[in-house]
């Protein structure tokens, strides 16, 4: 099975992305509902969550870990390499490496969650691959809450993620990466509210991809994976709420099995 984790259900946007990728490949999800948000939590707690997130899909049959979350692929991606032996994908390199690649400018925008703006990791793998690159980094924490809530087509959220990109408006970016996991949702308004000449990079496309590409090119993993179609989605907390976001991210039903951690 390939295991999926996430802070919550915005992970959803990259399992939707690696079924769409992988059609017929088993999938376990975990979201950590019940202790949701990461993004605004200190790295040493996101990192302690993060592994245990891991030890619950190797457990429930997972053989290789995709880490969702921007906020924990950002602080605990080193930790669970070094103690979980499996192949572990995070969503970082990936839209590093694709904005690296499309950029002309050289200059390229970076939105996330406090923790993961925090950490610098983008700027950090950006300059390791193009060291005259300029990085322009915005938390956007309110953009969470708003998806959650639902608020995707109402002005406020509009007016409030143009207040968040004003200050890329006066940087000669060509590249912009959505490094959360709910922005994949905004996507359409961001783009109306940056120039035109910015690529919007959104990573759970990207880390689908990525994924996609290692299990074409080894055979040894592609062994360990079952494709019986299977898809299981275990959270910590069940609301209402949250099955109205599975729902919205999903664009379908799905049941939510609550597991303790
Ligand atoms: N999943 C988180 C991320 O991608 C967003 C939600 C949260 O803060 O937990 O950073």
């Amino acid at each position: 099975m390939i295991g999926i984790f996430d802070s919550g259900l915005g992970g959803l946007t990259v399992a939707r992305a690696i079924m769409d990728a992988l059609p017929g490949y088993d999938i376990v999800y975990f979201g950590d509902t019940a202790r949701t948000p990461y993004g605004a939590k200190s790295a040493s707690t996101v990192e302690k969550y993060a592994i245990e997130d891991t030890r619950l899909l190797l457990d429930r049959g997972a053989k290789i870990i995709v880490i969702a979350c921007n906020s924990a692929s950002s602080v605990a991606t080193d930790s669970i390499m070094q103690q979980f032996h499996v192949p572990v994908f995070e969503v970082i390199t990936p839209a590093v490496e694709t904005a690296v690649s499309v950029t002309k400018t050289g200059a390229i925008g970076v939105i996330g969650t406090r923790a993961t703006i925090a950490s610098g990791i983008y700027e950090k793998k950006i300059i390791e691959r193009r060291s005259d690159a300029r990085v322009y980094s915005i938390a956007c924490p309110l953009l969470v809450p708003l998806v959650e809530e639902g608020w995707m087509k109402k002005p406020e959220t509009a007016m409030i993620i143009r207040k968040y990109l004003q200050p890329l408006k006066t940087k000669p970016i060509d590249a912009l990466i959505l490094g959360c996991t709910h922005y994949p949702i905004l996507k359409n308004i961001i783009e109306r509210k940056i120039r035109k000449t910015v690529r919007a990079i959104d990573s759970a496309t990207v880390v689908a991809q990525s994924v996609k590409q290692h299990i074409e090119s080894h055979s040894d993993t592609a062994a360990m994976l079952s494709t019986g179609g299977e898809t299981r989605f275990f959270v910590s907390d069940v609301t209402e709420q949250f099955k109205k976001t599975a729902q919205m991210i999903l664009n379908r039903n799905i049941r939510l099995e609550h597991i303790s951690i």
